[in-house]
């Protein structure tokens, strides 16, 4: 007997929930009405996509994250670059920031290589191929404390573009394994824009 009216309550206090929901509905336009209620999902987009991709299936997202990557590594030689050759007054702040920020950037490539590992294929390996690839240039050894955090802070807006494309390339092909992965990226990048933005600001 209690089962049963706490059943009856629970059936209430849905509809209740719905009614009300239903009437801020009415309220709202439609634009507001397409972020309240998610739209369905993509028929192309699968819900379950088994290991063992064909090369062809993943020709695009290996190439836009050994895109990344290639940009990652010069971005993590330019890191270490700064970390040992900056001088002046924010030395102890910046050589130790950028030690913070390189072994990010470590475990980040590895992460994406060995992503294009599982699909069978073989990620960018050699300082040639991420020169040739990369969106990021190097740099120099003789820049200002400064102008160090500047250029990092280009090469987090350029990772950001390059991460945005792989992530709508995964969605594309209903990879979320990948798309995964790199909103992680994405989060802690945006995170490191803020602070050396922060930085750069008077
Ligand atoms: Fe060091």
């Amino acid at each position: 007997m209690l089962l049963a009216e706490d059943i009856l309550f629970g059936l209430i206090i849905v509809l209740l929930k719905t009614k009300l929901r239903i009437k801020n509905l009415r309220n709202m336009d439609s634009r507001t009405i397409e972020a309240v209620i998610p739209t369905a999902i993509p028929k192309e987009r699968k819900v379950f996509v088994k290991l063992g991709y064909s090369k062809l299936e993943t020709a695009e997202i290996v190439e836009a994250m050994n895109k990344l990557l290639a940009s990652y590594c010069v971005h993590y030689q330019k890191l270490r670059n700064f970390h040992w050759n900056v001088k002046g007054g924010d030395f102890f702040d910046i050589h130790e920031k950028f030690e913070e920020e390189y072994n990010y950037a470590k475990s980040a490539i590895d992460e994406i290589a060995e992503r294009i590992r599982v699909f069978g294929q073989t990620p960018l390996s050699t300082m040639r191929e991420y020169l040739d690839h990369s969106e990021i240039k190097e740099s120099g050894t003789d820049l200002t404390g400064l102008e160090m955090v500047s250029e990092i802070l280009r090469d987090y807006e350029t990772l950001l573009e390059q991460m945005f494309n792989v992530i709508e390339v995964s969605l594309n092909n209903g990879d979320s394994g990948t798309e995964d992965l790199i909103k992680g990226f994405v989060k802690q990048t945006e995170k490191k824009h803020w602070m050396f933005n922060a930085f750069t600001s008077h």
